[in-house]
């Protein structure tokens, strides 16, 4: 059992085995929290994933008979914090829930017409003794129907989605896990959730500029007591679309001729000084290639022409990147063909809907490039080099 603060206990599950969150590979599992406020009325806010049901249920009696569960506060729908509702109102049968209509229909949608639940439209706060609720709704931040919850009196935000990592951990702190892991992950978890959402999180962050908060409690990872500026400041970044100078390379080959150009533009980027990552989609998860082109300024995306069109897995990452749209990037494309080219177009033409601004780009070449084709590759990645230091 964890206090984060007196009376206010995590009441979650760690899920160390997920690898896969819809098409998001998660290296270091994740957790569902949920937090109990035991004072003259109690509160649960949020709740798990459908299997961890019977596991939130025991650590709540481990605190307090569930039947003495006031509120139940569901600060977003996805099933990911509502999949346990139905065993919960089962175990705590003397709760009303607490959320926002949208938030409140969802659930329905999902679980049923007969759930009662009061709005947060004619529940704005709630008294629970010596300790409040204020809910906020923070549409697209992460479904519109997405609300966070903050306590005034001990400077508390429940924040949900927004400030999360899927991060599996015994810790439950920011001061017990390794602290560069902890930042990959909340960026990585930005990049793949938050990314698309900028504006609703930009809007979030002024909301708060006015609110004094000491902690930061979301529904995934851990609790930010130590240091919450520190999340803050670099979700301001992120919005921001805030880069170093960094480029990505991501390619995929057929028979190795779009590998040679990959590694000619990333050596061509590189001399400038510019940081470079390469991923080949036959072995890097497009969740990790996401995670990279966050904070770079050039993106560079390389496929060989398969029958007439662009490869599949290079397919698969645009598609993913183009619902992500990452903010303020330059980008190119290149690559390989046998007789007729095709996929070259293909990327541009994605990339551009990305939102991308293209840098226009001759890389792309019969079977295997030749000696002055490579030199021509590592040119291109110098002039990319250049225009990432002159930003
Ligand atoms: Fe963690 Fe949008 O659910």
């Amino acid at each position: 059992m964890t206090q984060i603060k007196e009376d206010i206990h995590w009441v979650g599950a760690v899920d160390w085995c997920i690898r896969n969150f819809h098409s998001y590979v998660t290296h270091r599992g994740s957790s569902y929290n949920s937090y109990l406020v035991v004072d003259e009325k109690v509160a649960l806010i949020d709740f798990v994933r459908a299997p961890f049901a019977e596991e939130q249920v025991t650590r709540i009696s481990e605190v307090i008979d569930p039947k003495k569960v006031n509120y139940i506060v569901a600060n977003h729908a996805e099933p990911d914090h509502s999949g346990s509702i139905r065993r919960l109102l089962e175990a705590c049968p003397n709760a009303e829930v607490i959320a926002t209509e949208r938030c409140i229909n969802t659930l329905r949608k999902y679980y049923g017409d007969d759930i009662k639940a009061t709005p947060i439209e004619k529940t704005p706060s709630l008294k629970l003794g010596k300790r409040s609720l204020t809910f906020v709704p923070v549409p697209m931040a992460h479904w519109p129907d997405s609300m966070v919850s903050y306590m005034p009196e001990e400077k508390l935000l429940f924040s949900n989605d927004a400030f999360g990592q899927h991060l599996a951990s015994s810790g439950r702190f920011d001061d017990e896990v390794d602290e560069a892991e902890l930042m990959q992950e909340a960026s990585t978890y930005y990049a793949n959730i938050l990314m698309p959402l900028w504006r609703s999180i930009s809007r979030a962050l002024k909301a708060l500029e006015g609110v004094q908060v000491e902690m930061i409690a979301p529904s995934h990872g851990i609790v930010w007591r130590k240091d919450p500026g520190k999340i803050l400041a670099a979700y301001k970044g992120w919005v921001a679309g805030v880069s170093k100078q960094r480029a990505v390379v991501v390619y995929d080959t057929m028979w190795g001729s779009t590998q040679i150009l990959a590694r000619a533009i990333a050596d061509g980027i590189a001399s400038k000084g510019v940081d470079v990552k390469v991923h080949c989609l036959g072995t890097s998860p497009s969740s990790d290639v996401i995670a990279d082109i966050l904070e770079a300024k050039a993106v560079i995306v390389g496929s060989p022409t398969l029958n007439n069109h662009v490869f599949p897995t290079v397919a698969g990452f645009l598609a993913y990147m183009h619902g992500l749209k990452p903010v303020n990037k330059i980008g190119a494309a290149f690559g390989s063909y046998g007789w007729a080219g095709g996929a070259k177009k293909v990327v541009e033409t994605e990339m551009l809907a990305s939102g991308i601004q293209m840098v226009e780009s001759d890389i792309d070449f019969v079977f295997k490039p030749n000696g002055d084709e490579t030199k021509r590759a590592y040119a291109f990645g110098q002039m990319i080099g250049e225009k990432v230091l002159a930003v």
